[in-house]
């Protein structure tokens, strides 16, 4: 009986620590969310290069940098990613490249540059994620996965290299967090960002009238 009080003690602490422990290690870490995220817009850009700008190629439709200009061009694969990272609060995504063919893409951190140069250098690593600052980064290499890549880049009058060559590693795909954000999980932003509508959004009906199930 007098030994009973401090089991009890020891069993609750056991106990509870092995709740916090659970708790914690339910908790995705940055890195964990850094290459969920970065594994998503992998996917999604790779899908819009090889199921739309490929797919289309042979009708004429092409990627072309002022795309905007005609209905006949699609966004360059960059410029696609970069559209939706516009559409992104509480963190960033991007495309940079160590010999970018436009200059706002180079690395913003020497840590960026040096990550990018390890993933040139050894291929068998495809991510590499770090903490940078007040941000933790995620970068996978960018690779020429289809000819067009490297033609484009090699071509382009503002090529700072020509000599790409096809499964190059032609820059990198990142993503920073910013390490102040809650463990709960990251903010969202207050209310949708101030861009100007967009021709989806503005064909979405009037939400006072009734639904197909109930008209
Ligand atoms: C028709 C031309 C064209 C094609 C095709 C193209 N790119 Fe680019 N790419 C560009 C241009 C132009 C930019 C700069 C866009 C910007 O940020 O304004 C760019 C940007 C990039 C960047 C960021 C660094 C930089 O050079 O500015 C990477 C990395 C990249 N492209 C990789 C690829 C890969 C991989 C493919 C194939 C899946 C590809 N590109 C296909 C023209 C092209």
């Amino acid at each position: 009986m007098s030994f009973g009080r401090p089991v009890l003690i020891l069993v609750l602490s056991v106990g509870l620590t092995l709740v916090a422990w659970s708790a914690k290690a339910a908790d995705p870490t940055f890195d964990q969310t850094a290459r969920y995220i970065l594994e998503i817009v992998k996917a999604f850009r790779t899908a819009y290069v090889l199921d739309v700008v490929e797919h289309l190629r042979e009708s004429g439709v092409v990627p072309k940098e002022d795309w905007q200009k005609d209905s006949h061009f699609l966004p360059l694969p960059a410029q696609f990613v970069k559209s939706a990272a516009a559409q992104v609060n509480g963190f960033e995504m991007g495309l940079i490249g160590l010999t970018p063919l436009n200059p706002a893409n180079r690395p913003k951190t020497t840590a960026e540059s040096e990550a990018l140069v390890q993933l040139e250098k050894n291929r068998d690593v495809r991510v590499l994620s770090f903490v940078d600052g007040d941000q933790f980064k995620a970068i996978s290499a960018d690779l020429a996965i289809v000819q067009s890549c490297v033609d484009c880049h090699n071509q382009h009058p503002q090529a700072p290299r020509q000599n790409f060559r096809r499964w190059d590693v032609m820059g990198g795909i990142i993503v920073r967090l910013n390490r102040n954000a809650s463990s709960e999980g990251l903010p969202l932003g207050p209310e949708p960002s101030k861009r100007p509508v967009g021709p989806i959004e503005r064909a979405v009906p009037n939400p006072t009238v009734p639904a197909p199930w109930v008209r």
